[in-house]
């Protein structure tokens, strides 16, 4: 079973209290969103392997350490998704990028996927999903599907959001048991498919499109 982390840091529930007020405009919200995914992505990145290396310093020979693992991929949801991969990319620069496009129908909250470009090799990767809302579930589970049904194995996926609803973490929990959940806040409930209380329409706040 993968892991739930609910992140609570404090800089991260202070920052996450910012654009929950609906008095928040377009352009903080976007620069605090990048802000927690950083913080997220430290937080996320904590269990990354790590091999032995010497390196040659101007006074000796430091026994350090250096990354040894799987190289990462960031993953963003269209739209809201792309909210965060600067503030990701901030901490892992080196990281590729692909993208899996999803829209809930309004009326029946079903996801459809409407673009899928990733990078050649996500199968090696370790891949960061993110999207800053998990309401029932539909888009995560539909993405990861997308991961799976091109090779990708489920315990090399980390799903990273900002705010769940329980409904969301179960759904994805029963569809994909491997992929590890990070979120942070997890909600009440959730209301004709919005997270409540959570932030609205995550999307519409980032690009301004209410
Ligand atoms: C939002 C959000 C998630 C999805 C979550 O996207 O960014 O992708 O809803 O809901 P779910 O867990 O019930 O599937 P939306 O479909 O509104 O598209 P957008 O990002 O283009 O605004
Ligand atoms: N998508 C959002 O952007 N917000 C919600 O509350 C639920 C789904």
């Amino acid at each position: 079973m993968g892991k739930f982390q609910v992140m609570n840091h404090p800089l991260i529930q202070h920052k996450l209290t910012i654009i929950r007020n609906e008095n928040c405009g377009t352009r903080e919200f976007r620069e605090v969103v990048n802000e927690i995914a950083s913080l997220l992505a430290f937080e996320v990145s904590r269990d990354m392997p790590l091999e032995d290396v010497d390196v040659k310093t101007p006074q000796g020979i430091a026994h350090a350490k250096q990354l040894s693992g799987k190289k990462v991929a960031v993953v963003p949801i269209l739209r809201a998704g792309i909210g965060m991969v600067d503030g990701i990319l901030d901490l892992i620069p080196a990281a590729k990028v692909g993208h899996i496009g999803m829209y809930r129908d309004e009326k029946t909250l079903e996801p459809h996927e409407y673009f899928v470009k990733l990078p050649s090799d996500i199968d090696k990767r370790q891949i960061f999903v993110v999207d800053p809302m998990l309401a029932t579930g539909g888009s995560a589970i539909m993405a990861i599907d997308a991961l799976i049904k091109r090779g990708v194995d489920e315990s090399n996926i980390k799903f990273v959001c900002l705010v769940a609803a329980p409904e969301g973490v179960e759904a994805l929990q029963k569809a994909h048991g491997d992929v590890d959940i990070y979120t942070a806040a997890l909600d009440d409930h959730l209301e004709n498919g919005y997270i409540v209380p959570g932030l609205g329409d995550a999307g519409d706040r980032l690009f301004g499109t209410k």
